[in-house]
């Protein structure tokens, strides 16, 4: 199983670690523009594989695409990040182009491939992928629900003073700060829904400080995460790679699901060795189905900016 990471940056490298940890690649190949760093960060991450117990390879290459070669999984975190104070939509400009070109490069050397698009606005750079790769819509993956959602149970976790672990939820909709939709009427503390523990207020303080989860970040680190984003990352790709069939949110060309059609958007998906092999479709109430109307419109405003 080789896996080609885009982007040596924070993301990138933490994701690469996670997957090296994890221990069930053969190869991971981390690419940069910038000459000698991708080595660099590939070299410090093979001198962790004594002291962590992994066996995955990770080499680092500058710009060279031709060592991507059968990638069988490609993680695309290349662009700029958020500063403070910017929205995940601003990026959209710088980002479009490189993610575009990114791909296209990928794809001429892992026509098989199944992509992750990481690159923020997420929803909409994944749309770009679609548009332009050529790539079947099930090996097109968004990530911004599995972040999400981790967000999520930590905040609920938080406020039912219970570890993460005895804590399940998940967000669906746009990977944006308006666009997040926190599933709370569905999140549960053991099977137990969590509202019989949580008051509406505090349940709406959750649902707040989940959806400005990356900003409030972004405020207290000058940049984006990286932790958490990377784990996310490393749990998809973990996900197909080992074909587990686990349900992750993940942004996802919609065909008529939840009543949209031509948008990528995060929705829970089933995923496994061919990349998205179910869109599962939730019975959400009335109000939810608002509030991914809404979120809808959002990306579309975004995708909008697109120039193919
Ligand atoms: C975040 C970025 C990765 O939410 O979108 O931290």
């Amino acid at each position: 199983m080789k896996i080609t990471i885009v982007g040596a940056g924070a993301v990138g490298a933490s994701c690469a670690e996670y997957i090296a940890i994890k221990d069930f690649a053969s190869e991971v190949v981390i690419l940069d523009i910038k000459e000698g760093f991708a080595e660099g960060k590939a070299m410090d991450l093979m001198q962790t594989a004594s002291l962590n117990g992994f066996d995955t390879k990770i080499v680092g290459v500058t710009n060279d695409y031709s060592k991507t070669a059968g990638s069988d999984i490609v993680v695309i975190t290349s662009g700029i990040p958020r500063k403070p104070g910017m929205t995940r939509e601003e990026l959209i400009g710088i980002n479009a182009g490189i993610v575009k070109s990114v791909s296209s490069s990928l794809v001429e050397h892992s026509p098989n491939t199944i992509i992750i698009v990481v690159s923020n606005p997420m929803d909409t750079m994944t749309y770009l992928v679609h548009k332009t790769s050529g790539l079947p819509k099930h090996r097109i993956i968004g990530m911004g629900g599995a972040l999400d959602s981790a967000r999520f149970k930590y905040r609920l976790a938080e406020a039912l003073e219970a570890p993460i672990s005895d804590v399940d939820g998940m967000v669906i909709g746009g990977h944006s700060d308006t666009g997040m939709i926190p599933l709370t009427r569905m999140a549960t503390r053991n099977s137990i829904p969590v509202t019989e523990y949580i008051s509406e207020e505090r349940l709406n303080q959750v649902k707040e400080d989940t959806k400005v989860g990356g900003a409030t970040l972004t405020k207290l680190l000058g940049t984006s995460a990286w932790y958490a984003p990377g784990a996310a990352v490393s749990g998809l790709v973990q996900a197909i790679a080992c074909d587990q069939k686990k349900m992750f949110p993940c942004s996802v060309l919609l065909e008529g699901e939840y009543g949209l059609n031509d948008i990528c958007i995060g929705a829970p998906v089933i995923l496994g060795r061919n990349g998205i092999e179910k869109i599962v479709e939730l019975n959400l109430t009335d109000a939810e189905k608002d509030h991914m109307a809404n979120s809808a419109d959002g990306v579309r405003k975004t995708n909008g900016l697109l120039e193919f």
